[in-house]
């Protein structure tokens, strides 16, 4: 039964309510309610309990949407720009996450003068450093400083009101850990104040079209209060990495709205700040003894490119009951794991060895195909006996033993191939490639039987 809808209008503006106020919600008047029955829209149930005073929002055809890839800000930055899948887009906010030193304040600062040089008006928000502190990194990457203005501020809203106030298409803000939103109890950096500073900015970022980028601290041991609370709220998290002690440095986008994720961007940090590596694979594979046991190389697929990289293996007599297992680039269960294939598959004990594995450069392995490489790394390892440095080795180990086939093989051999290497163990349906010798292995006895004999059976 359709009811009259009643209610409460305003005699000076129309506006209406359900319920009587004394000051209108619109014009403020004071005693200018009126009661009203309106048939026009009456309904039952749940919709008459509806506010009148709900304005429908719009709406519009998902065919009327334009199909327009949208513009981004090229950074000019090779690298960056390949993980951020084409430059930042304005109305978009991007957090930079990574280990305090590893160089988020420097890729920002080098970010920001390239956009800058472009003719766009930057903001550069130095919660963190004073104008001075970043003058002095300014000069060290011969950065003149024309079109970037620095904002001092820890307050996010004055930081904020300030960028617009100067007119920024794009803002950097160094850290999110630096700033405060006003009115929360809570500490800068807590997890009230990022959750917070971080709705804000997302909406901030798109109500002004401005290309927002913030830094983060990730704090090692996965302390909660980090970015990461952000990661749901921003478009796109870029995670920086480095390898032990090295001048590589691995951006990754962990979550991008508007590219590829796990897309990798390879970076060296230099006397003048971070370089693009035009040959990241190269650059992995550097320097290393023809002479050491225990190394081996493969290829992973990241994001859109090949990139070749050298598994480190040593295997140690431990002075200790349980001895120790110890993995960086790589998940420490996957070592147990490959441990125990070898054991059993492979009649290979590491029972009484402290075995120590890592990844050239600062790179993870997240794709099960780098797993014969880890094994043969490992072998190698445990008998102190160097594998051939012309072989590379391609695929999954299974529980059972069995090598199995791994993704975009072909892609993966042709990177190997162009960085001169003559063979590689592969799985047995792999299909060849010119310039490389497959060696096919089925089974992990025969792997390491192949690998041990230099690949040539
Ligand atoms: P920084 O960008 O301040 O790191 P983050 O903001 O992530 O904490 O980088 C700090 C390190 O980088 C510091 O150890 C010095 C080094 N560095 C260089 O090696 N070359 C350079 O040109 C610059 C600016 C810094
Ligand atoms: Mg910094």
């Amino acid at each position: 039964m359709a009811r009259a809808v009643r209610g409460y209008r305003c005699r000076e503006c129309g506006w209406q309510t359900v319920a009587y106020v004394g000051r209108c919600g619109e014009c403020q008047a004071w005693n200018s309610l009126e009661q009203f029955a309106d048939g026009t829209r009456a309904s039952v149930g749940p919709l008459a309990k509806r506010p009148v005073t709900a304005v429908p929002a719009a709406t519009l055809s998902l065919a009327d949407v334009p199909d327009e890839p949208g513009r981004r800000f090229v950074t000019e930055i090779p690298e960056l720009d390949r993980v951020l899948g084409g430059g930042v887009v304005p109305g978009s906010l991007v957090l930079v996450g990574g280990d305090p030193g590893i160089g988020k304040s420097t890729l920002m600062l080098q970010a920001a003068a390239r956009m800058a040089a472009k003719g766009l008006v930057v903001g550069y928000v130095c919660g963190e450093e004073s104008p001075r502190q970043v003058r002095m990194r300014a000069s060290r990457l011969g950065i003149a400083g024309d079109g970037i203005s620095l904002i001092p501020e820890t307050s996010l809203d004055s930081a904020l009101a300030a960028a617009e106030g100067l007119g920024v298409s794009a803002l950097i803000i160094d850290s999110i850990q630096s700033v405060y939103v006003d009115g929360l109890e809570s500490r800068s950096g807590g997890p009230a104040q990022l959750s917070e500073a971080g709705a804000r900015l997302v909406g901030w970022a798109k109500g002004n079209e401005i290309a927002t980028i913030v830094t983060g601290h990730v704090t090692k041991g996965g302390e909660i209060a980090g970015p990461r609370l952000l990661e749901h709220l921003v478009d796109a998290v870029l995670y920086f990495e480095s390898g032990e002690g090295g001048s590589l440095r691995v951006l990754r986008a962990v979550k991008n709205r508007f590219g590829a994720t796990d897309e990798v961007g390879v970076f060296e940090m230099t006397g003048e700040g971070l370089r693009s590596v035009e040959n990241p694979s190269a650059a992995f594979l550097e320097a290393h003894d023809p002479e050491a046991s225990g190394c081996a190389v493969t290829a992973l697929i990241e994001g859109s490119r090949p990139l070749a990289i050298e598994v480190q293996a040593l295997a140690v007599p431990s002075p200790l009951a349980a001895p120790r297992r110890i993995a960086s680039g790589l998940e420490v269960s996957r070592l147990h794991l490959l441990l125990a294939v070898l054991a059993r598959r492979g009649g290979i004990v590491a029972g009484n060895l402290d075995v120590v594995a890592t990844v050239s450069g600062g790179m993870r392995l997240r794709d099960p195909s780098a797993d014969l490489a880890i094994l043969v790394a490992l072998v190698s390892a445990v008998r102190d006996q160097p594998l051939d440095r012309g072989t590379a080795f391609l695929g999954e180990v299974a529980l059972s033993g069995s090598i199995r086939p791994v993704q975009q093989s072909q892609r993966r051999l042709l990177e190997l191939g162009r960085l001169g290497f003559g063979r590689c163990l592969a799985p047995a349906s792999t299909s060849p490639v010119e310039g490389i010798e497959l060696i096919p292995v089925r089974s992990v006895k025969e792997a390491l039987r192949m690998a041990l004999a230099g690949g040539r059976g």
